[in-house]
């Protein structure tokens, strides 16, 4: 729980600059949790009830990972963009998983669900639904942590077959 408000903290400290009870609540319930376990190193969080354009920020290894789950608009502006390739398919659903740390200089990124767009108040960078860059100074995507697919669970710290793919295929760098 502690760990919880530290991120609180820190993204509210971002946000002070953007200000705003609006943007704070939706700040806010980007934090309701999905349940998960964390042991060893693994944090293992089922997404059967994450919904569509809600951001979960979940805690594995000392970082903020983000999960998104997409709309049909979302994964058709992805299959045109290219950028499916980012998106876990698990079920018939696509998620985008990716560690909350900008790539320029490791800010955490708000997340405005109308505009479904990440902004990184420190620089301006910003990133489309599936986490790609998409405002320069960010010089990539954000990275993508380690996964593996358990029927509707992910399992963040172990390498996957998808996860290898995504290494191997260049759509991620380790982290
Ligand atoms: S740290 Fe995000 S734009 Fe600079």
């Amino acid at each position: 729980m502690s760990n919880r408000r530290d991120f609180m903290g820190m993204a509210l400290g971002g946000f002070t600059a953007l200000g705003g009870i609006g943007a704070l609540y939706a700040m806010k319930r980007t934090w309701d949790p999905l349940p998960s376990v964390k042991a060893a190193g693994f944090t293992t969080i089922d997404l059967k009830d994450a919904q569509e354009n809600v951001l979960v920020t979940e805690k594995w290894r000392g970082k903020p990972i983000f999960i998104l789950k997409q709309s049909k608009e979302m994964v058709e502006k992805a299959k045109k963009s290219d950028e499916l390739k980012r998106l876990i398919k698990i079920g018939d659903e696509y998620y985008m998983v990716a560690v909350g740390l900008c790539t320029h200089l490791g800010c955490i990124p708000g997340y405005d669900s109308g505009k479904q767009s990440f902004l990184c108040a420190c620089h301006g960078g910003q990133y489309d639904s599936t986490a790609m860059v998409t405002k320069a100074p960010p010089p990539r995507g954000l990275d993508i942590p380690p996964f593996r697919i358990d029927g509707t669970k992910i399992v963040l710290g172990e390498e996957g077959p998808e996860y290898k793919k995504m290494l191997a295929d260049g759509i991620t760098m380790k982290v």
